[in-house]
């Protein structure tokens, strides 16, 4: 059986410096500019030459849907013909990620005084976060380049992630992170999937730099947002959104950020689907970060997005402890492109935020609910109006980091506050007896 493929296009991707336009013929082990040392981005000339067709493409992303084969069904791969990387798409190491679901977050949208708000939830990937979309498609690179390793530095969701996808395309995978400041979930499913874990004395940017050094230095196959390909797969989020949603935009889409990898693979998503005319206007693209890790924040503030201030980075959203992000630039172009805001939570405003997301029955990890502790801010700033139509981004999922959960409830994660208290839910201790546990349902 073939996959659903009117429209096949072969390996078209061009690789080029996002600052200096300098077009790579065979990018850096490292994936900087060969010229000036910054990101690439992949763009697709061929675009130009022969149009996308928006009706065909939307007809056979549908028909997909309903084919058997994972390719076709995997929420990444079904949006090939807007991100054709591969020289044969045969070559995708799939685990069916995407096609996550948008949920309705009723308590949530009460505190924060919308009319409505709804949640994309990529904590319901297959390895339990956002990260899956990006890797399938840069790890299929590394399949079809015929790489034996591959490796990143991590906070945690992206060593998950990789090792996973090399697992099952029978690659081996190095994982740098920093030691104890990332969630058990996290470091034990890079266990499970076989990768050679390194837990390093320092942080996420001191692991980000080992990584670079030893990717130059031996033939490993980078994995981190700097890699392009990874960037492509994450867009497809956006596409997947605008496709769920009958290809109207919401107003507002709202992502934590942390090495600003995902926020500037939603923008270009959103971007280039106006560019190819599936839509008429770009949903406005948000970031929220953790006030302890405020790096586009204060970039954005202090220099107007002109120039990176990185920060000493510590917030209990491990995920997001991040001071030196390495994709600023594109994020900056992404909030400027779409006319999105850049805010910051203190652990206080994420920490409730996380449980009210957990009240409407949904989850997340601490980090995606920096969203709506930031949805608030806006809000009252008057950049979010009450009938706007919200998309918050839930980057992760509940059971990643039960330790933050926990501790929260039992009132251990910071000196109680009363605004906390009021969402504290601790376990009850009782004898085993009727009686008492009946009390209990009396006191509720
Ligand atoms: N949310 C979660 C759950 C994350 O794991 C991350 C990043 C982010 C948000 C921020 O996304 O970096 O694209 O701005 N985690 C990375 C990792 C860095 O190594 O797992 P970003």
């Amino acid at each position: 059986m073939n996959p659903v493929s009117p429209v096949h296009r072969a390996q078209a991707a061009q690789a080029r410096c996002f600052v200096c336009r300098t077009v790579d013929e065979s990018p850096a082990a490292d994936f900087r500019c060969t010229r000036c040392g910054e990101l690439l981005e992949l763009s697709y000339p061929s675009w130009g030459d022969t149009p996308v067709d928006p009706r065909s493409l939307k007809l056979a992303w549908e028909a997909r849907r309903a084919s058997p084969l994972a390719i076709d069904r995997s929420g990444v791969w079904r949006y090939r013909e807007l991100l054709p990387i591969l020289s044969d798409v045969n070559n995708a190491v799939t685990i069916q990620e995407g096609n996550t679901p948008i949920y309705d977050l009723p308590r949530c949208a009460r505190s924060a005084g919308m009319d409505r708000l709804l949640a994309k939830h990529q904590g319901m990937n297959p390895t339990g976060s956002f990260k899956d979309t990006g890797m399938t498609a840069a790890l299929s690179v590394a399949n079809e380049k015929r790489f034996e390793w591959v490796a990143c530095a991590s906070t945690g969701n992206t060593s998950a992630s990789m090792s996973a996808y090399a697992a099952r395309a029978g690659m081996k995978s190095l994982v740098l992170i920093p030691e104890g400041k990332i969630a058990w979930g996290k470091l034990s499913q890079a266990l499970d999937y076989g990768a050679t874990t390194c837990q390093l004395r320092g942080d996420f940017d001191a692991c980000m730099r080992v990584i670079a050094e030893v990717v130059r230095r031996a033939p490993v196959y980078l994995l981190n947002s700097v890699n392009p390909y990874r960037v492509e797969g994450q867009k497809t989020a956006a596409i997947e959104m605008l496709d769920q949603f009958g290809w109207e935009l919401p107003d507002h889409v709202i992502v934590p950020g942390g090495n600003l990898g995902n926020v500037s693979a939603l923008g270009k998503g959103f971007i280039e689907l106006r560019d190819l005319g599936f839509v008429r206007s770009v949903p406005k693209v948000s970031v929220i970060q953790a006030k302890g890790a405020n790096a586009l924040v204060r970039t954005m503030r202090e220099t107007g997005g002109a120039r990176l201030v990185p920060v000493q980075a510590e917030t209990m959203a491990t995920a997001i402890r991040i001071g030196n992000p390495a994709s600023w630039r594109k994020a900056v172009a992404v909030l400027k492109a779409t006319g999105g805001a850049c805010e910051e939570v203190s652990e206080e405003e994420l920490a409730i935020a996380k449980a009210e997301i957990g009240s409407d029955g949904i989850g997340c990890e601490p980090a995606s609910a920096a969203t709506l502790a930031g949805l608030k801010k806006l809000v009252a700033s008057g950049f979010v109006q009450s009938a706007d139509l919200v998309v918050l981004v839930l980057t992760g999922h509940v059971l990643k980091d039960p330790e933050y959960t926990l501790k929260f409830h039992r009132g251990d994660l910071f000196d109680n506050t009363e605004s906390a208290s009021k969402m504290r839910r601790p376990p009850i201790v009782l004898d085993a007896s009727a009686d008492d546990v009946l009390r209990v349902l009396d006191r509720a």
